[in-house]
């Protein structure tokens, strides 16, 4: 079998999903990075096990690699759109981190290049591998809680003021805000479990928190490193000059499907947990913890009970996100192989951009509801049929 080469484009922070897929022995090898921090090679090539590849401060030469096959695009979340299509107009299988892009129309250029050059494209929506997101799934479908009607997510983020306020997630112009930077994953979720997309939304936030903390100077780098003893919220040091995103986000969602949902999202939490209710016409469900030992309980009799009526425990499973990464990026060799489909579409990764968009401009608005423009017909049409005309 040919060696499917790879190249990483941005190799700090999340670019080290790259790394998962280097496995010379079995035919796949990262050939190439390309990051504007070249300090950050030095980790990147110590997760390869010390293997040398082509650094490059410009993924534009990186794309120039004929021998170049497919790219991770890793870096942050305003550079997606601009990347993305340059790597599809370069023939390039892609792996594009969520949010697919920062606005509606970026993700629906994506689309567009995609199916204009057929290039392959793939969205790294992790929360798809995760084994309790799947679980949650496999009860759904089983019909043991009836007929979905309404799901509640309440999105726990203690680690909020470390890593979103003191780099490029602090201000909209990089990330549009953080429901749509973070919420992207579990709007998805709930899409997915749901079977069905939001047409409409109405939102709320605030930021109440983040503006109050000290700050860095704009000519100091920020730190967007975890640290435990950051606490309270308000004794936050470093914090960017500029925050215009919010640090509370709550929105509404009325499904095609005629389901309701709501999403809400804190950032200065002492604990970080993604707490999915999904409510059918036989009962409920609950996740407990969504990585590592977690559970997913089952409430479907009526009456005063102190314990759910079943009880799902999962085990840990290894690497990271509860052994969501290494099976995404397993996932993506064998689409670039072509031996298995995209597990999620572009279209549901840019439905889900599209809440987050559209749950902003509302918030930011008044809280007026707004709808979701549509994907073009042969956009799905394209994507449905497993990226073949
Ligand atoms: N799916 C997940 O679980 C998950 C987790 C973390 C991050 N992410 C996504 O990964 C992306 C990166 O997030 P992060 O936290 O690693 O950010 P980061 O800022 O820590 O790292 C981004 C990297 O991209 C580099 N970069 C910046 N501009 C560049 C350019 N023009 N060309 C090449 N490289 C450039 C930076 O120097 C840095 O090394 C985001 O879109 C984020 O949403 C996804």
């Amino acid at each position: 079998m040919k060696e499917v080469k790879l190249g990483v484009v941005g190799v700090g922070g999340r670019g080290i999903i790259g790394s998962f897929a280097h496995k010379p022995k079995d035919g796949v090898r990262v050939v190439a990075g390309a990051d504007v921090n070249l300090e950050a090679f030095k980790k990147f090539k110590e997760q390869l096990g010390g293997d040398e590849i082509f650094e490059t401060d410009d993924y534009r030469k990186l794309l120039k690699m004929e021998e170049i096959d497919a790219v991770f695009i890793t870096s942050p979340d305003f550079l997606h759109e601009e990347q993305g299509i340059a790597a599809l107009e370069a023939g390039k299988a892609v792996y594009l981190e969520k949010p697919m892009a920062i606005s509606i129309e970026g993700c629906d250029r994506l689309m567009e290049t995609a199916y204009k050059t057929g290039s392959k494209l793939y969205l790294g929506h992790n929360m798809r591998h995760m084994p309790v997101i799947i679980k949650m799934k496999e009860i759904i479908d089983s019909g043991i809680i009836g007929k979905i009607q309404a799901v509640w997510c309440r999105h726990f983020i203690g680690y909020g003021g470390d890593a979103y306020f003191k780099d490029w997630h602090s201000e909209q112009k990089y990330c549009n805000g953080l429901l749509l930077q973070k919420g992207a994953h579990d709007i998805d979720v709930i899409h997915w479990l749901t079977n069905g997309y939001t047409k409409s939304v109405v939102g709320m936030g605030m930021l109440s928190i983040y503006d109050k903390c000290e700050r860095r100077s704009a000519d100091t780098r920020g730190d967007a490193s975890w640290h435990d003893e950051n606490w309270p919220p308000l004794s936050q040091k470093g914090i960017s000059p500029i925050v215009d995103v919010e640090d509370h986000n709550m929105i509404m969602m009325q499904l095609e499907n005629g389901i309701q949902a709501n999403y809400m999202q804190c950032h200065y939490t002492p604990d970080s947990e993604r707490n999915y209710t999904f409510i059918g016409t036989k009962g409920r469900i609950e996740n407990i913890g969504n990585e590592d030992e977690c559970e997913v309980h089952i409430w479907n009799q009526r009456g005063p009970r102190k314990t759910p009526d079943i009880i799902h425990k999962l085990k840990p499973v290894a690497g990271s996100h509860g052994g969501a990464d290494p099976s995404i990026v397993n996932s993506f060799v064998d689409f670039v192989r072509g031996e298995a489909d995209a597990k999620i579409s572009p279209v549901a990764a840019r439905n889900s951009v599209a809440v987050g968009v559209m749950g902003h401009k509302s918030m930011r608005s008044g809280g007026n509801l707004q709808t979701i423009p549509s994907v073009p017909q042969h956009l799905i049409d394209y994507f449905e049929n497993g990226q073949i005309k």
